[in-house]
């Protein structure tokens, strides 16, 4: 049986895939580098599995500390299940001090939770209009949004808009939040939403429909969370270091949100299956059906690859 959440922290996207992907087997060592609400964490244990699930906010480490505590498991879930704060792009040091140096699988889920998004305070989503303009998954690390939108040059604004959102109008949104900053700092959601918006019906002649607009925050929103988070920079080192702790036949999955992630991953495998270090298993990835998407619309643009290692 696979113990389903019983929660709202985040519903696990494409699980029996990345269960399947991971071919769990009892007494096997799996590591789950995006914990989350423990999705993922808590059906390899249930399967038999032992897992390490790291996460870079402590929210999750607390969420998923407190679901050990109080639910009621059995045979020996909770021994499974060993929780570690860290940042993936680090995995090869957080999973060797933790005893986890040769395992059978290891998952990736990349992207935010749905408490990240709705119930954190961090100002993820650009809905949260009253939130201020953090985004940092780890609160202990020092750049925020709101850093990003008040210092950084328009032309690195541009950049960071173009390159981790493909936003079709970044020059004007760049140009724009360098003029609202001269009269007054930008420190929270509702003001980038009101400088987002206005800039594009400016630009559009008011041709602009809500629908676009949101697209385009949504956008904005992602490119300034990628660029806070370091993402790119991290989803590439932790990958290499997932290579290095898998034994041969250990399968990785990684789940994946948005284009520019899904290429990384697809040129990733291509290099190490040229390189004979990786067997690409899924060909094409698998997408999420349409059973999973009515229940769960958060789950919709889910892809998932798997590899195995040679
Ligand atoms: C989509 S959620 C994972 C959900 C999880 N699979 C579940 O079923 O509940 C992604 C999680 O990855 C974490 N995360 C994102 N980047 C990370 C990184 N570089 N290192 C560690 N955790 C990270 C986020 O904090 C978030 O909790």
């Amino acid at each position: 049986m696979i113990l389903q959440p019983t929660d709202s922290y985040h519903t696990p996207v494409l699980l029996s895939e990345v269960l399947d992907g991971l071919r769990i087997r009892f007494g096997a060592k799996y590591i789950d580098a995006t914990l989350g609400g423990g999705g993922y964490a808590f059906a390899i244990a249930e399967n038999g599995g032992k897992v390490l699930g790291v996460d870079r906010d402590n929210d999750a480490l607390k969420w998923v500390s407190e679901r050990l505590e109080k639910d009621k498991l059995e045979n020996g879930v909770k021994g499974r299940i060993v929780l570690s704060k860290g940042n993936f792009g680090n995995l090869g040091s957080t999973a060797k001090e933790a005893d986890f140096n040769k395992v059978d699988g290891i998952v990736f889920d990349l992207g935010m939770s749905t408490h990240q998004l709705e119930s954190s305070g961090r100002g993820f989503s650009f809905r949260k209009t009253g939130e201020p303009l953090d985004m940092r998954m780890d609160i202990n690390t020092d750049k925020t949004a709101a850093y990003i939108l008040n210092s950084y040059p328009k032309e690195k604004l541009y950049e960071i808009f173009s390159k981790y959102a493909e936003e079709l109008n970044s020059g004007a949104i760049a140009s724009a939040i360098v003029l609202a900053r001269a009269i007054k700092p930008i420190v929270n959601v509702g003001q980038l939403v009101d400088i987002v918006s206005i800039s594009l019906h400016r630009r559009l002649e008011n041709k602009y429909s809500e629908q676009k607009i949101n697209n385009s925050l949504a956008r904005i929103f992602q490119s300034l969370r990628i660029e806070v988070n370091g993402e790119m920079k991290n989803l590439v080192n932790g990958l290499s270091q997932a290579i290095d702790l898998l034994s041969p036949k250990g399968r990785l999955c990684i789940v994946s949100y948005h284009s520019l992630e899904d290429r990384l991953v697809k040129i990733f495998f291509r290099k190490n299956s040229r390189e004979k270090r990786l067997n690409i298993v899924t060909k094409r990835p698998i997408t999420v059906k349409t059973s999973e998407f009515k229940i769960n619309k958060r789950s919709r643009s889910g892809k998932l690859r798997i590899a195995e290692k040679v």
